[in-house]
């Protein structure tokens, strides 16, 4: 695939601090005149979010977990991702298969070669450009995590869970250290969107010179 527009993929535990920083980046790439396409893992297409409502509330082998999240993120490349970053939009996903690491990997202990086989099967050509991982020691997602927001069932996981998680997408920042981004989510939301605003900048300066 010849992709001109770029993809930036956000990722952390549940309630790490994602989902307040997507509509500010999303903003901050529009100010560039450059269209901006934002989707969602699990989801993004009407059958991932079907799926969507079933792995995040069904009870269900770990490797048909595992499958369905990539059969998810299989349509939702071939419907949204890979066709705007073939017209030159970029993409932002909340989301993608860092989080199939972290999760299905990491919290639940798939083999990851079992996690690299279905990547290089659903993805082998394509990585995100930037990974922004909110990072924060768990007492602080978990704290953060509404007590009045309805639970889904990796949010009712207990902490072993989410360390192991964190722990995996720690490994794999240090792993891939050129798309990842770590961000300290523990800092003030003024800090992080200085942060985020010179990241966004570098990346349009390094699309503008190739
Ligand atoms: P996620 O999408 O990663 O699950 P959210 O963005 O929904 O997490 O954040 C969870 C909660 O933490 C929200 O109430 C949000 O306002 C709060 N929050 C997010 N980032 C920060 C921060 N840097 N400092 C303080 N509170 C934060
Ligand atoms: P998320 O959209 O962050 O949940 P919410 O809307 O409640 O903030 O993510 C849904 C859950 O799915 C989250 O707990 C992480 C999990 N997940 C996986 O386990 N594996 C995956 O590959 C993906 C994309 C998500």
């Amino acid at each position: 695939m010849k992709q001109s527009g770029k993809f930036i993929t956000f990722e952390g535990i549940d309630g790490a601090g994602k989902s307040t920083h997507i509509a500010y980046v999303i903003d901050l790439i529009k100010r560039h005149d450059i269209n901006v396409v934002s989707t969602r893992e699990p989801g993004g297409t009407p059958l991932g979010e079907s799926l969507r409502d079933l792995v995040l509330n069904e009870k269900m082998h770990l490797e048909t977990e595992a499958l369905l999240m990539f059969a998810a993120r299989r349509e939702n490349l071939a419907q949204v991702i890979e066709p705007a970053l073939l017209r030159g939009d970029w993409v932002i996903s909340d989301r993608f298969t860092d989080s199939s690491f972290a999760y299905q990997g990491g919290g639940r202990k798939l083999a990851l070669e079992k996690l690299n086989a279905l990547e290089q099967w659903v993805h082998a050509e394509l990585q995100p450009d930037l990974t922004l991982l909110f990072d924060v020691p768990l007492e602080v997602a978990r704290e953060r995590l509404d007590a009045t927001r309805v639970q889904d069932k990796f949010e009712q996981e207990k902490a072993d869970f989410f360390d192991a998680a964190r722990t995996e997408y720690l490994r794999r920042a240090a792993e891939f250290p050129n798309r990842f981004q770590v961000i300290d989510s523990t800092r003030p939301i003024p800090e992080i969107r200085q942060l985020l605003d010179r990241l966004i900048s570098q990346l349009i300066a390094r699309q503008r010179a190739a």
